[in-house]
């Protein structure tokens, strides 16, 4: 009986323990799978032997281009960043660079192991919203967003920086280049503001036409050559409207490469008040400026040496920089993070850019 009794307790006793071990056992487990368990990959981050470098993991390699991870600190003075496309970096990455476009509209592209706490999610796109697709399903997923606007988190544009003292940049003399109007264009869409411009401008003025649509494909050394030599370039955006209040801020290479190189750019995309943000008004001419192509070409064909000097006075004061897509963005990101610890996120991503 006394033996019996005793045999009942231990066996009462060996299942109770089995049981508690089970449930603490499942806990544990389902804690460790569970997405965002700050614990697990807090060890990680602790036993980092670079404490002192922010890692960015560049998830895919925007439009599958690679560049170079070494150099934040050489080129951009940005210092204390390891880049890496290393993704088994991702549990210890502090950030991660997210290029838009790579999404391929397939979430299971995106990482899919539990998100560390201090880890920060960077959405990257430098692409107008009417040449994106729209993914759904990233509302709430990212922190910090790079993209050309002005009110992204990190903004990445080209852009005319004050010179130190006065320059003596020469100025473009018009009277020696070659060509008149000048334009590259590779997508060509009968869609586009910008083709049908184009169908009526070049009846009444002689344009140079360039670019993978006509059969003219420019190296980089003849890019620079034939654009040094063009009076005005069309530096006609991708965008649907002649004057699109939906491409906020969006003003490309189109712009920038004829500033630099000496050409006077004839701009269509987002309204004149929008170029105006970033470059003096009187270094472009918009197409809205003119009640028709016609109109345009009269203006363009009447202007003398001297006026054309005056769209080159901001040279004076001002040099255009360019930006390195995407080895500068990367570095900017990392710097981003690095600098800002706090907790942030970004919820409305699709409305804020697709409206
Ligand atoms: C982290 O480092 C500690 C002490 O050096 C060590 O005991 C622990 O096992 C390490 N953890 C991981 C996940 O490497
Ligand atoms: C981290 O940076 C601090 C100050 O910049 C320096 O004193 C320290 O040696 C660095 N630690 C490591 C592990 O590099
Ligand atoms: C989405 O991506 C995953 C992983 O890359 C792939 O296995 C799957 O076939 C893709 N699905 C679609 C619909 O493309
Ligand atoms: C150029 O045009 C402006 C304005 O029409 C005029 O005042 C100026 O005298 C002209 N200059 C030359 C060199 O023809
Ligand atoms: C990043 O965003 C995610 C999703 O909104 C959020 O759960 C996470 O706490 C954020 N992390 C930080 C470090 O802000």
């Amino acid at each position: 009986m006394a033996a019996t009794g005793t045999h009942q307790k231990v066996l009462i006793s060996l299942l109770i323990f089995l049981f508690t071990f089970v449930v603490f056992y499942m806990y544990k487990r389902n804690n460790t799978l569970a997405p965002q368990t700050p614990q697990v990959v807090h060890i990680a981050k602790e036993n980092n032997t670079n404490e002192n470098y922010t890692i960015l993991l560049i998830w895919f390699w925007p439009f599958k281009k690679k560049f170079d991870l070494n150099s934040c600190a050489s080129k951009y003075q940005i210092n204390g960043c390891h880049l890496t496309d290393d993704r088994n970096l991702y549990s210890k990455a502090d950030g991660v660079l997210i290029h838009h476009r790579d999404i391929y509209d397939n979430l299971s592209n995106l990482p899919n192991l539990p998100r560390p706490f201090f880890q920060k999610w960077i959405w990257m796109l430098f692409e107008s919203p009417q040449n994106s697709k729209k993914i759904q399903g990233l509302d709430n997923l990212f922190n910090v967003t790079m993209n050309y606007r002005r009110d992204a988190d990190i903004t990445v544009r080209e852009q005319l920086q004050c010179n130190t003292k006065e320059t003596e940049e020469p100025i473009p003399v018009k009277n020696k280049k070659t060509k008149t109007v000048c334009w590259i264009v590779s997508n060509w869409n009968e869609n586009h503001a910008r083709v049908k411009y184009y169908n009526i401008l070049k009846e009444h003025i002689e344009v140079e036409t360039f670019g993978r649509h006509f059969n003219r494909v420019l190296s980089n050394e003849g890019y620079t050559q034939t654009i040094e030599n063009c009076k005005f370039y069309l530096s006609f955006e991708n965008t649907l409207k002649s004057s699109d209040h939906t491409a906020i801020d969006y003003m490309t290479e189109k712009l920038y490469s004829p500033l630099r190189l000496g050409t006077v750019p004839v701009v269509l995309g987002p309204p004149r008040d929008s170029y105006e943000r970033f470059i003096p008004r009187d270094a472009f001419i918009h197409v809205d400026d003119f009640s028709s192509p016609k109109e345009l070409a009269d203006y363009l064909l009447g202007i003398n040496e001297t006026e054309y000097h005056q769209f080159f006075n901001w040279r004076k004061h001002f040099t255009m920089t360019g930006v390195n897509f995407a080895e500068e963005h990367a570095c900017r990101a990392c710097q981003y993070i690095r600098e800002r610890k706090s907790f942030q996120v970004f919820t409305n991503l699709n409305k804020w850019y697709w409206g």
